[in-house]
């Protein structure tokens, strides 16, 4: 196995044999594009932090749907920011939320979209924590019951696809009991299985609203440092009932989409969150990187870690470039 013999330039010698034997082919198939929607009609805000992604009224956010779906790309995740936030979170598991309502409109104009839904209270919450709180302490088992009843919501208003991200233990078995006894058997869970407790989450807490008042995550999502617990999380999950899993963030923890790849053989799925987005964003404006080739680098190496499925800002982009390729 060595040199003359050996030329590994050979498969690199043009476009057409590089193509031929390339390994990851990026695809739109797999791309989820992630949409804020909030109350009124006609507002379209765009979050500071990420140029390009806007909090939305249904309206504005139907109209977007529209775009995504004539893009390829076959399904959104939404998020809600609410009329008013309380201890309990309650407009998250109301039947005319602004996700509920978001995902009616968007199932009734595009039927051919698969519409998933983000499963948490931390936007809705006064104190921005993603479970019940009593004092300092984020309660774990009083927040399943809410974290069902959400779910549940969401699926009477037509949502093919739940996706917890509130790192609550038990929260996946809560939810597929509750949405099996109410006539829901056929709603998929995509769990948010190892969320780590990340920086990277910074400006979607500005477009979601959702920075925590006091305190942080860190009792609940998992230590950066950590890569054989996500396969615990995972293993746990799966046994909840979980139907996809998910990786997030996406970049710094390649590794742990490609162990979570190569042990389990469901769907896996990977999130690169909004703080990934801005970097790149920030640094293109600044003329220090090329946008285009960065963010296909980027999807390529998230597909190529061993996700099928990824949660991107940059989806539209990238569904206009591949199409173009
Ligand atoms: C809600 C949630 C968060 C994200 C997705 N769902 C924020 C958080 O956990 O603080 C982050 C997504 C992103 O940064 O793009 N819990």
């Amino acid at each position: 196995m060595s040199f003359p013999t050996h030329r590994p330039r050979r498969l690199r010698r043009n476009e057409a044999i590089r193509s031929l034997v390339r390994e990851t082919r990026p695809s739109t198939a797999g791309l989820v594009y992630p949409m804020f929607v909030c109350p009124g009609t006609g507002v379209r805000a765009e979050v500071n932090s990420m140029p390009g992604i806007a909090q939305q009224s249904v309206d504005k956010l139907v109209e977007e749907a529209r775009e995504v779906a004539d893009l390829g790309i076959p399904a959104v995740i939404l998020f809600g920011l609410p009329e008013h936030k309380d201890e309990k979170g309650s407009e998250a598991y109301i039947a005319s939320g602004v996700v509920q309502r978001g995902v009616e409109a968007i199932r009734k104009a595009r039927p051919d979209l698969v519409v998933i839904t983000d499963v948490c209270l931390c936007e809705y919450t006064s104190h921005g924590h993603c479970g019940v709180m009593r004092n300092d302490e984020i309660l774990n088992d009083p927040t399943l019951d809410l974290l069902a009843e959400m779910a549940l919501s969401h699926a009477r208003d037509g949502a093919h696809i739940v996706a917890p991200s509130d790192m609550m233990d038990g929260r996946v078995a809560a939810i597929r009991q509750k949405l099996d006894a109410s006539g829901f058997p056929d709603v998929a869970i995509l769990s948010y299985a190892a969320k780590y407790c990340s920086g990277f989450y910074g400006p979607f807490r500005e477009a979601a609203q959702s920075a925590p008042q006091s305190g942080d995550r860190r009792s609940y999502q998992m230590d950066p440092a950590n890569a054989r617990e996500a396969l615990k999380e995972v293993t746990l999950d799966l046994e909840g009932g979980a139907d996809i899993i998910m990786v997030k963030p996406a970049l710094p923890y390649l590794d742990i989409v490609h162990r979570v790849r190569e042990t389990f053989d469901v769907p896996v799925a990977a999130y690169n969150v909004s703080g990934e987005y801005a970097m790149v964003k920030a640094a293109a404006r600044n003329g220090w990187i090329e946008e285009k080739r960065v963010v296909l680098e980027i999807f390529t190496s998230i597909q190529r870690a061993g996700a099928s499925i990824v949660l991107t800002y940059h989806a539209k982009d990238l569904a206009h470039w591949l199409k173009a390729c």
